[in-house]
């Protein structure tokens, strides 16, 4: 299982990059409860983060960039793709050399970044999963994990409610491709540990099916 988590940091110069808040808690959670399982992980992790579990194999990324190149390198082998990731919408056009001195007014120029999870669905060989997430705040949730799951071509989506980000809970439910929707916390939803909401999509996805 490919599991990737955290966020990306896009550089300005040499010393200062946008970022977001993402700790990468709800991807280490997945690495930690697919390794229980039996799985073979290989956890793609962004900076800044918690520590990642032990047991996984380990590789680290900083930018979308470094993100996507970790990508074309271990996607093929993989049988699930779990995008935990959040990854920047844009990054600086380009980034300067040293350090920008501070003066007068600053405009960046940003341009938006490939879709990484929407080239792995493009790209997946039958029977290879590709699981995304979905950040919205709770008003447009609903709609929105329908558009990207359609848009990407993923096989589910983790509807995520903005608060989650950084948080140590999260009131998730999954979307499928035929209009389903499944609450792990059962009906109606509600908040659920981060590590008990792993466990549960680690299971449902079929736990313990690893390479072998
Ligand atoms: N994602 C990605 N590449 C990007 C941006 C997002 O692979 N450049 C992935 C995330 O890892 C997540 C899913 O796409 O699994 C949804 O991310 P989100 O930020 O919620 O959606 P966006 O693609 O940014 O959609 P929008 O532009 O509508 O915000």
């Amino acid at each position: 299982m490919l599991i990737t988590a955290g966020p990306t940091y896009e550089a300005i110069d040499s010393v200062r990059y946008i970022a977001n808040r993402s700790s990468g808690r709800m991807g280490i959670e997945l690495a930690a409860a697919a390794r229980d399982a039996g799985w073979d992980v290989t956890l793609l992790l962004g900076p800044a983060t918690l520590s990642p579990p032990e047991g996984c194999r380990v590789l680290r990324f900083e930018s979308t960039a470094d993100l996507d190149r970790l990508l074309s390198e271990n996607f093929e082998s993989c049988d699930t793709l779990v995008m935990a990731a959040a990854v920047a919408d844009y990054r600086p056009a380009a980034a300067s050399a040293g350090k920008l001195p501070r003066g007068g007014k600053l405009v960046l120029e940003l341009v938006a970044t490939p879709d990484l999870v929407a080239a792995c669905a493009r790209r997946r060989r039958p029977g290879q999963r590709v699981i995304g997430f979905a950040l919205e705040s709770p008003e447009l949730l609903a709609s929105r994990a329908a558009e990207k799951l359609a848009r990407k071509g993923l096989d589910a989506i983790v509807a995520n409610p903005l608060e989650s980000m950084g948080a140590g809970t999260i009131a998730p439910w999954i979307l499928l491709p035929d209009g389903r929707r499944i609450e792990p916390a059962g009906p109606g939803g509600g908040a659920m540990s981060k590590s008990g909401f792993a466990a549960w999509l680690i299971g449902w996805l079929g736990g313990g099916r690893g390479p072998g």
